[in-house]
């Protein structure tokens, strides 16, 4: 258990933010299989200032999520805490994050996300801002630096510290590297040294057995998973199960994957409504069928799925032959 300003977590397995993926009924789900917090998709600042009809939904928290962090990302001081000032008065967020880290172009050239590492000076003058105009605790995601001459992750974590920031997720990758090559744990050791807030490591934590060793060897806090829990909750269930006991709880069953994958969609279509839920479901699906036997034809067919039904059916369809298959191995 560790904490975040006042906000406890029950344990160090961290959900990443990822845009287009964590809305709240994948964030519902995988809180559903342990994590001790999850991260909301990043939102606009501006699209919060301007009150955007899809920003708003972007918003929403179901109560059954918390702890929960929400990432606002913005390059101007004054849209940057006006859009903080609505988190903190107008969600259940429990914490409020900031993007420091995101590399695609049409972010930082907005001189927000990934951009802010090149400059500590403006990290400490924008956290300052934030921290002073909000309640909820304030957080940070960064990356290690811009490129490989512009790695300021020591100076850049202080200065949110300094700045009043109540903890920082760090990606060990530079904004250049993109998703290439691997993640660096080491800058996660150096950077957990220099600072006395809490640390939550991050990048190509694959396996439980990852996260074991990401967590022994830079000492971080708490370990952050994106990839790896994407269509596979699973990944965070076994990550608590491993880092408490000791012991690898076995990979789900085809059709626990799929009960899983029609619950996420179910809570999906909720959320928005079924045509744009289906489609959004599609991306998720092929998550959820990857390492399934014979799932080629399927993964195919879902991108042509247009309503529940459809989705559900083929879902359906490929546990019930996998099982057949199983039982006829056994019995023979
Ligand atoms: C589809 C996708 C969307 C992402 N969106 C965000 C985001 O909104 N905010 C953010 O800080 N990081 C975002 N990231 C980065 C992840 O949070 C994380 O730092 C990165 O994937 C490395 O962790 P991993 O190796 O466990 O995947 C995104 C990553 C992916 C794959």
């Amino acid at each position: 258990m560790f904490k975040i300003g006042n906000i406890e977590l029950k344990n160090q397995v961290v959900l990443a933010p990822m845009a287009g993926v964590c809305n709240s009924a994948f964030r519902l789900t995988v809180k559903e299989f342990g994590a001790g917090l999850v991260c909301a998709e990043m939102v606009s600042d501006k699209g919060i200032v301007l009150k955007n009809a899809k920003t708003m939904n972007m918003l929403y928290i179901d109560e059954r999520e918390k702890p929960l962090s929400l990432q606002i990302f913005g390059g101007e001081k004054k849209t940057l805490v006006e859009a903080a000032q609505f988190v903190d008065k107008n969600t259940n967020a429990d914490i409020i994050d900031i993007n420091m880290g995101c590399p695609v172009p049409k972010i930082t050239k907005c001189d927000a996300g990934a951009k802010w590492l090149l400059d500590p000076d403006k990290i400490y003058e924008m956290v300052t801002a934030v921290v002073e105009a909000v309640e909820k605790p304030v957080t940070v995601k960064m990356r290690m630096g811009w490129d490989e001459d512009h790695i300021y992750a020591v100076k850049n974590a202080q200065a949110v510290e300094r700045a009043g920031g109540q903890a920082i997720a760090l990606h060990g990758r530079t904004r250049v590297q993109m998703y290439e090559g691997t993640a660096n744990w080491d800058i996660i050791k150096e950077v957990k040294q220099a600072i006395n807030i809490p640390l939550i490591g991050n990048g190509d934590v694959q396996t439980p057995q990852d996260a074991k060793r990401m967590l022994e060897e830079t000492g971080c806090d708490g370990v952050m998973i994106g990839r790896a829990a994407l269509g596979n909750p699973w990944m965070i269930y076994r990550t608590v199960q491993f880092l408490e006991t000791g012991k690898l709880m076995d990979e789900p069953s085809v059709r626990e994957k799929m009960d899983v994958c029609i619950l996420h969609l179910d809570r999906l279509i909720a959320l928005k409504n079924e045509n744009v839920a289906v489609r959004e479901m599609r991306k998720h699906a092929a998550w959820y069928l990857k390492g399934v036997k014979g799932n080629a034809i399927v993964r195919n067919a879902v991108n042509e799925c247009n309503t529940r039904d459809e989705l559900v059916n083929l879902l359906n369809g490929l546990a019930a032959d996998v099982e057949e298959k199983e039982s006829l191995v056994t019995v023979g």
